[in-house]
């Protein structure tokens, strides 16, 4: 053939497309061809439309390894400085995450250590933890700020979240936090917070590119629903995407808030009401479950995951990545977790770390294999997807990682 050849194609595959009618979208006995960083075909071997050779490059057969979609971590806070391990002891001593947070630890000890943090310190401290991410199959990863809390040290953590993806080569999407918590100085200001987050530091922070999304904690220990939508109402005029971390510890009715907005996401939801899941259902609002955040918290009420299976509303798995009540850094555990505390079947915690998760951060060119989006790929020591969530930890299971046609790792 020609120079129109593809680059790459894999052979012996068994594919885990999350398209079509099949659980999983599996494909036996499947090929999957790449071209120039995106997916040129995807289909059973037996139905390439010639011999290998003659179609590309470089063929290879995977001798029946599981291929799925690059994994999406659609919700973390990886970019912190410190960590939070003394308050994983109160905790178990019986203080609860409120407690600890209105006795001045909490997010604002987190934003202490990551002030006090320079942006190499933060960026080396927080490089493991997504080198982990990414050594369990992820190829694109939310991080958001919030622990910065004053101009400077949220862009801080934005710039790092980028060099992040640029160093590793993997797609970093950055979301704006700035109604994380309250900062200390603020305390008896909190319309002045608001309104620096809203007048400031959001345009400023978005007119320099930094900005993906914007989210807030709408929490009794947050802010309130008037206050949120403040934030919201800026985001608007700056053409940026919402999100929200609603429903985790009270019901504010904040699911039903981001869904006026149309926003990408609902993200925890354990007090989510069903006015809140139609709401969502009927603004297309993906749920985003984060089950590491409800086993480190030892929560016990479940987010209502009949209600939002009855109402067909996408459901995405993400990690919350952050040194309090999320210090999870496996994707792939998250989905396992999904499946063992909230009872998704292992199919839907894999939709909630490909396709779904992709939806909560607005990108349509990925989280599944088909002809035409990013080959991001995943390659597996393993044979069927339900593999994925069924062992608990375990890194080596990741065979090669391919990102945008680029293969990232090679752990085999
Ligand atoms: O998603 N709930 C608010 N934000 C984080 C916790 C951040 C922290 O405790 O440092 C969450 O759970
Ligand atoms: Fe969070």
């Amino acid at each position: 053939m020609n120079a129109s050849r593809w680059d790459r194609l894999l052979l012996d595959a068994t594919l885990a497309t999350f398209r079509g009618d099949r659980p999983y979208g599996l494909i036996e006995d499947g090929a999957i061809a790449l071209q120039d960083g995106r997916i040129a075909w995807v289909g059973r071997r037996d139905e390439l439309p010639g011999a290998p050779d003659a179609l590309a490059a470089q063929v290879q057969s995977l001798d029946g390894a599981l291929v799925t979609p690059g994994l999406v971590d659609c919700h973390t806070h990886l970019v912190f400085g410190g960590d939070r391990a003394h308050e994983f002891d109160l905790r178990l001593n019986g203080a609860s995450y409120e407690e600890i947070a209105r006795a001045g630890g909490g997010i604002v000890s987190t934003v202490a250590a990551t002030r006090a943090a320079g942006e190499e310190a933060l960026f080396r401290q927080s490089l493991p933890r997504a080198r982990a991410l990414l050594a369990d199959g992820v190829t694109t990863l939310e991080i958001k700020s919030g622990y910065g809390l004053e101009p400077e040290t949220e862009r801080r953590m934005l710039r790092v979240a980028r060099r992040l993806g640029e160093t590793l080569g993997l797609d970093v999407r950055s979301t704006f936090l700035g109604l994380h918590a309250l900062p200390v100085e603020y305390r008896d200001d909190r319309d002045g917070y608001v309104a620096l987050v809203c007048d400031q530091m959001l345009p400023a922070l978005a007119a320099e590119g930094l900005v993906d999304a914007v989210d807030a904690f709408c929490e009794g220990i947050g802010f309130t629903r008037a206050e949120t939508r403040r934030v919201f109402d800026r985001a608007r005029q700056l053409g940026l995407p919402v999100k929200l971390h609603a429903e985790q510890l009270s019901d504010l009715d904040g699911a039903a808030l981001v869904a006026e907005y149309r926003g990408l996401s609902a993200d925890h939801l354990e007090h989510l009401s069903a006015s809140g899941i139609a709401a969502m259902a009927a603004a297309g609002t993906v749920a985003v479950l984060l089950p590491g955040a409800f086993y480190a918290l030892r929560e016990t009420r479940l987010p209502p995951v009949d209600a939002l299976r009855a109402h067909g509303v996408p459901i995405a798995v993400a990690t919350d990545c952050n040194p309090g009540t999320s210090p999870l850094l496996s994707l792939r555990l998250a989905a396992g977790m999904a499946c063992t505390l909230f009872r998704l079947t292992p199919e839907e915690a894999l939709r909630g770390v490909t396709v779904n998760a992709a939806r909560a951060l607005g990108l349509d060119d990925r989280g599944a294999l088909a002809p035409g989006l990013r080959a991001d790929l995943a390659v597996w020591h393993l044979r069927q997807p339900a593999e994925l969530c069924y062992w608990i930890g375990g890194h080596g299971l990741l065979r090669e990682l391919v990102i945008e046609g680029r293969s990232m790792a090679a752990t085999a």
